[in-house]
Parts: C-alpha cells; structure tokens; sequence
C-alpha cells in the first residue's frame, strides 16, 4: 500500500526494492526497474502498510492501577481520585519503587502487544517519576526499550505531569526543579527527543507550560502537549502558539484552537483509549479538524490510568466507532499523520523512496479489516528497517 494519493493509494500487484534498510522502489510489480536483489520475499499478495506508529504512550511505569479502575466503576470520577492522592501520583509511588531492569522488563512485555499489532515506532513518556533521579530512570529505560525491543522509539520529557507530594507546599519550586535543572540535564544526557506537559486544572496551568516550552525551545527540542481533555483550558491554541507538533486528546478544544492549530501544523492526536476508558461523552471535534485541514493522528495512550490498551489496531477501531473516523482516517493516523506527530516525516510513516523500510505485512483481505476486527490477530511479518 502506497499512502501518497487518498484514500489509501493502494498498489496492486505491488513490489518493493529496499536497499540499506531504505525503500529503493516501490509500485506495481509490472514496473519493477532492472535490480540486483540478493534476496526476494514473496508475500503471496498480502498486503503491506507502514509499520504502525504509536505516537502517544506512557509505556515505562511500576506497578498498574486495576484497583482504581474498580473504583471508577463504582462512579468515583478520575479528577476525584487524583485529587486524593491517587491516579498519577499513585504510579508515580509504584514507579520509583521499580529499578530501571524491573520498570524495562514491564514495559517489554506491554510492548509485545504493540508489536503484535504491526508497531515499528513507539513514543514513551516520562512522568511518573517526578524527581530527578526517576524521570532519568524512566527516560534511560525508555531508550533501552528500543534497543532491546526491536522497535523505534521516540521519547518525551513529562515532568510537568503531576505535582509531586513533596512539592505540595511549594510549587514554584517543582517548576524551577524541572525546568531549570532536570530537562537539561536529561537533554544533555540524549535522553529526549521533546518535550511534553500536562494542561488542566488537575495538573498545570497554562502560564507553567509557557515557561517549560520557552525552556525546551530554547534547547532546541520540539514541544507536544496533553490539551484540553477534561475541560477546555485553551491548549490547542498554546501547543499551536509555541509550534507544537502535536495538541493530544483535546477532546474539549474549542475552533479557535482547531484554527490556531491548522496554522501551526499542529497534529491533533485523538486517544480514544481514554476516552473509552472515562467513559468521556465529548468526543474531539473530528468535524472541525477535517474542515480546517488539521491532520488527526491516532494512539493509544497506553498507561496504567487512563488507557491500558496495548493494541494499536484496537485503538484504531476505537477511533472509528467513537469518533467516526473512516478507516483511511485512522490507518493514516497511525502511520503518515502519526510521524508527523513526532516530527518524524522525513523517515516513516510512508510506503515512499528515501523512507526507511520499516513495514507491517498483514493477513487480511481489505486495509479497512485493519480498523474492523477488536482482538484478532492480522499481523503476518514486521520489518524494522529492511530486517524482519
Ligand atoms: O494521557 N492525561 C494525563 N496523562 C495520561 C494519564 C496518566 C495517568 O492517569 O496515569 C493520559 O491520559
Ligand atoms: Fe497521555
């Protein structure tokens, strides 16, 4: 499958030349240039999409939150257990309690799920650490899911997630600890590639987010934000105001934030997970996205609160039976639209000469089976760079 023309851009009877783990070639198997392949791989007319890309996780953390869950379905609202003490600061607990081998060896296995449903790339936040020495933990854990994982990943700085309980006296100080000291620090280390915060009146304002972005900036990293999920707090158009790549959830954001994000190529990331999950009623404004031409990405968000979904083909059915996405819709979300989300264009995301050759090969019969089918197994092979 070719994603350059919509919908889909399906190649029949198509061939592919890789060469150096970089898609050479790639249309109808008629065309196909002279070449001098050391190796030939039938697919016996399967199809083959992009690897899929999970632009949207919080994959490294201790411990789960099952207990929770048990009590949200009791009617005990996310926002109320948070308040108590509970929801990210409890995994933040169970998180530094866990050693970088125990928080790696979690987050594989989670892993093992994405990969079953076609993942090449995945991003991993921080964020459940909350101190120095336990967001690094969780960002050099990250990265060691990458190299022992056998997918890409992509990480991302969330200290601003939640206040800390040592902090609450003394907020200036968590945000004067975070910004001034431990992005650097975990940016000098080649820990993150950008730079993510959490916007809503359980968590940060959006004057704190200005300063943290204005930080990142200045260190030259890109800036994404979890925006407008429970309540509109105005973060599509900040994400929008500092170029973010991506305004995530925004389930709530109003059109001045759609128009402010068509203008700044600010993908809208949609996590119907949690929006399952919540039990939310308000779904991110699809219609308005589509008429101010605001590319929609989809993941899945996958953390121990709000969305423990380790399916990305799971969560692109989600993203069309909630939000009515078309199916083209989703798989471009989780493949073109997805790299755009981690700046990532230039590499994946696309059956294209020049991208890397990281590919996702499937046993079904129509793309759209891809976004139908909860829970069945369609992966047939998965390339990482050209190496199956
Ligand atoms: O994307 N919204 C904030 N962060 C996560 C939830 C984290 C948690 O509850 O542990 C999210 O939904
Ligand atoms: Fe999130």
């Amino acid at each position: 499958m070719v994603e350059d023309a919509a919908p889909y851009g399906p190649v029949d009877d198509g061939a592919m030349l890789v060469r150096d783990g970089r898609i050479a070639w790639v249309g109808a198997r008629a065309d196909l240039p002279a070449h001098d392949a050391v190796a030939v791989e039938r697919l016996d007319g399967r199809w083959v999409t992009p690897g899929l890309i999970d632009c949207h996780t919080h994959l490294v953390f201790g411990g789960n939150r099952s207990h929770e869950f048990e009590r949200r379905l009791t009617g005990v609202p996310y926002e109320q257990i948070a308040r108590e003490g509970g929801g990210i600061v409890s995994t933040m607990t169970a998180t530094r309690a866990a050693s970088e081998d125990a928080l790696v060896a979690s987050a594989l296995d989670r892993l093992r799920g994405l990969t079953a449903t076609g993942v090449t790339t995945v991003e991993i936040k921080s964020g459940y650490g909350l101190d120095a020495a336990n967001e690094l933990k969780m960002l050099r854990a990250a990265r060691r899911v990458g190299r022992e994982g056998g997918v890409r990943v992509s990480t991302s700085f969330l200290g601003l997630h939640a206040l800390p309980p040592e902090h609450r006296a003394d907020r200036a100080a968590y945000l004067d600890l975070m910004i001034d000291q431990i992005l650097p620090a975990a940016h000098a280390e080649g820990l993150v590639d950008a730079v993510d915060a959490y916007c809503e009146p359980i968590a940060f304002t959006a004057v704190e987010v200005d300063r943290l972005f204005a930080k990142a900036r200045s260190l030259g990293l890109p800036v994404k934000l979890h925006a407008d999920q429970l309540s509109n707090g105005g973060g599509g158009a900040l994400a929008a105001a500092h170029g973010a790549l991506s305004a995530d959830h925004v389930e709530h954001v109003d059109e001045a934030g759609v128009v402010a994000m068509a203008a700044a190529g600010t993908v809208a990331v949609l996590l119907p997970g949690a929006y399952l999950m919540l039990r939310e009623t308000v779904p991110p404004p699809i219609d308005l996205f589509r008429r101010h031409g605001v590319r929609m990405a989809v993941a899945t968000d996958c953390n121990p609160g709000t969305s423990p979904v380790v399916s990305v083909t799971s969560a692109l059915n989600l993203a069309c039976v909630q939000f009515r996405l078309t199916p083209e819709e989703a798989l471009t979300g989780a493949t073109r639209h997805a790299a755009a989300a981690l700046g990532l264009s230039h590499e994946i995301g696309a059956l294209e000469p020049g991208k890397t050759a990281d590919l996702a090969v499937w046993n079904v019969e129509r793309p759209a089976e891809l976004c139908y089918w909860l829970g069945r197994p369609l992966l047939h092979r998965r390339w990482l760079g050209g190496r199956t």
